[in-house]
């Protein structure tokens, strides 16, 4: 059976039909979270405020809102909060409608599905394994569109600020998803957030469910100028945001310590396992997140497909990249997780590779 038959990682429920092993005893590679676990105070307010679920939640989300822009130093009339990433990505699409657009080969399945939904067409723009999967040049668009992952899933690469910088020159429409973005050092410097609040052509998209570690209960917002913002919140379904969501979007802006703490993990973990993948014989791809891409060299006779059910055995979900266009069979993703963890991972490969 396909562990991602629903097109995800993460998927602990399908993992367990398929092996047999109970959900709470896998150690998930496959979805990208902070591993760190949701902030304290997710659960104080979950305890203490869900008697207010009797009521509908603010339709207009303003306290969320601006909290928003606050910390990110923009206007809350650019803000639009919606359920997740996943569903801001399919109304911008929806709404806006592009007839083209430009989407780098391999990036996150959503995006082309929601052009495909759309009744648009897609132009893929490969991103070349000798160029360690960066997008180096800024593609050609004219009237198209460009929907790029900043960083991209599953490469885990930035879109350089020369690339970002000439598409918005030359006037071209732009759609970033930016949410893993949060776990850079210098995200500020890096977002795009503050172009998209003040240009019509330029539209971002946050996700808070990586970094907080929060994808249970669904929250992402978008950045967009004010027009653009008014339109989407008209085709948006009422009350797609709940109240606790909303709650504890607020909440965790204030987190500083927990976001300090993942930044310092990140930092100091990444570099560690990748010497570690490299060691056991991988292909690293250098990644500006907290995942990486990896291939298997020709000579372990394996390929990511295998490794994933050899990898199960040890109770590990990895997940199989080789199901991404673009990327071929020797190919696998791996969240990075906290020392004891990825301690256990760089053993259990060991031994599924000899
Ligand atoms: C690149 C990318 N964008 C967006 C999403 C969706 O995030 P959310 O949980 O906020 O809907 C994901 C989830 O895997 C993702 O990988």
């Amino acid at each position: 059976m396909e562990l991602e038959r629903y097109g995800h990682g993460g998927d602990l429920l399908t993992a367990t039909e398929a092996f047999g092993r109970p959900e709470e005893d896998w150690l998930d590679y496959s979805s990208n979270m902070n591993p760190f676990g949701p902030p304290e105070v997710v659960g104080e307010l979950m305890r203490e405020r869900w008697r207010d679920i009797a009521r509908y939640p603010d339709p207009a989300a303003r306290g969320l809102r601006n909290k928003l822009s606050q910390a990110y130093g923009i206007p809350p009339e650019s803000i639009l909060v919606g359920n997740g990433a996943a569903e801001l990505i399919d109304l911008v699409v929806r709404e806006l409608r592009p007839a083209e657009t430009i989407l780098a080969r391999p990036s996150f399945t959503e995006y082309e599905d929601a052009v495909r939904k759309a009744g648009g067409r897609t132009i893929p723009e490969p991103l070349l394994r000798e160029c360690a999967f960066e997008l180096s040049n800024a593609p050609d668009a004219g009237e198209r569109t460009v929907f790029l992952g900043h960083p991209n899933n599953p490469t885990g690469r930035i879109v350089p600020a020369r690339v970002l910088d000439a598409l918005r020159l030359s006037g071209t429409r732009m759609m970033l998803d930016e949410a893993f973005l949060d776990f850079l050092p210098d995200e500020e410097g890096i977002s795009y957030i503050r172009h998209a609040a003040e240009s019509p052509r330029i539209q971002v998209i946050r996700s808070m469910t990586k970094f907080y570690a929060i994808p249970g209960i669904r929250l992402g917002f978008l950045v967009a100028h004010p027009d653009i913002v008014r339109r989407l919140k008209g085709a948006q379904t009422h009350w797609s945001v709940n109240f606790l969501a909303q709650l504890i979007g607020e909440a965790v802006l204030d987190e500083r310590a927990y976001a300090e703490r993942t930044r310092a993990w990140l930092q100091e973990e990444r570099p560690w396992l990748m010497g570690e993948l490299s060691r056991l014989g991988l292909t690293v791809f250098p990644s500006d997140t907290n995942f990486l891409l990896v291939s298997l060299p020709g000579e372990t006779g394996m390929d990511a497909r295998r490794l994933q059910r050899a990898m199960a055995r040890h109770g590990i979900l990895i997940r199989d990249a080789s199901l991404f266009d673009g990327l071929d069979a020797s190919c696998f993703r791996l969240a990075i997780r906290l020392r004891r963890d990825n301690e256990r991972l760089i053993r259990a490969l060991k031994e599924a590779l000899s």
